[in-house]
């Protein structure tokens, strides 16, 4: 086997709703999980120890040591099926680093779906998740791809069909936010008050399920959207541009500061996104479809 190349693509949470922090220090969440067409690639290729590259438009932000997710992911799969860590990684970084979008996480399930082909190892799907869930919260969503309802930290997963494939833009800021300080900031937020159990409307689902952009664009909403905005005030900025825009809908994409808007159709994405662009309230602007598949 010469080398081995996954294509993992970035996620954007549509609904997030979060519970109490628990006593571990997560917080309890219902989510619905969706992967957009913005990829990175995890190349594995023989190697003598772990070692990893990484290139393209995202990469002077990414960490190329062990503080990588990818290279974690790696030796975490290693020492599960027990078998040598040897493996020279790469990773083409167009998914944007502390964006709110689980790059690092998309990077890690390249790395476990990669190093199970290159090692031989024929991991389970259930096996494969495992790892991932023990690697951080997004890394089994990232795994699976497409659409799903997550519970737990993130990674207890339910797959959703969506009925029509849905176009969306995703607008980047200038820099990342750190997860951590956005749960934080919310904490601080509701700190006295009665939190409510997470929870995800059947509406939302029903939107879903019928691929009915419009009633899904009334029902996007971000539990951590308040949050990421008090830390980068700018962020109003780019939804009122979008909304403006006359988008379906508009939320913040997890702990940001990447915000998603949702549009009709591919040709509306590819206006808003020059649109968005011109505007001045976001460093880059994507035009994405959602729903796609990991792998390949
Ligand atoms: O799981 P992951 O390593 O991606 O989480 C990063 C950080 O985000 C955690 O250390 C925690 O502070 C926060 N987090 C949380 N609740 C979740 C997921 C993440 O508080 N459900």
């Amino acid at each position: 086997m010469l080398q081995v190349t996954t294509r993992v693509p970035a996620k954007i949470n549509m609904v997030l709703s979060v519970g109490p922090r628990r006593t571990d220090g997560f917080h309890d969440l219902v989510t619905v999980f969706h992967a957009v067409s913005l990829y990175d690639d995890v190349r594995a290729a023989p190697g003598d120890g772990l070692s990893l590259t990484v290139s393209g438009p995202y990469a002077d932000a990414t960490p190329a040591d062990d503080a990588n997710l990818a290279v974690r992911a790696a030796r975490t799969l290693a020492e599960h099926a027990r078998v040598p860590a040897d493996a020279a990684l790469d990773i083409h970084k167009a998914i944007p680093v502390a964006g709110g979008l689980a790059g690092g996480s998309a990077d890690a399930a390249g790395a476990l779906l990669a190093c199970d082909e290159l090692w031989g190892l024929g991991l389970s799907d259930a096996e494969l998740a495992a790892v991932a869930a023990g690697l951080g919260s997004d890394v089994p969503f990232a795994l699976a791809g497409g659409t799903a309802v997550g519970r737990g930290r993130g990674e207890r997963l339910g797959p959703v069909d969506v009925g029509s494939s849905l176009s969306w833009v995703l607008a980047v800021a200038d820099g990342g936010l750190p997860t951590p300080a956005v749960y934080a900031q919310l904490d601080a937020d509701r700190a006295g008050e009665p939190i409510a159990e997470p929870n995800v409307d059947d509406a939302v689902l029903d939107a879903l399920v019928a691929g009915d952009p419009v009633a899904l664009g009334e029902q996007l909403r971000n539990d951590m959207q308040d949050a990421a905005i008090a830390l980068r005030p700018a962020l109003a900025d780019t939804l009122r541009a979008g909304q403006h825009a006359g988008t379906l809908g508009a939320v913040v994409s997890g702990s940001g500061p990447t915000c998603a808007f949702l549009v009709r159709d591919d040709e509306h994405a590819a206006g808003l996104a020059a649109e968005l662009t011109s505007s001045g309230t976001c460093a880059a602007a994507y035009p994405v479809t959602g729903g796609v598949a990991t792998g390949g």
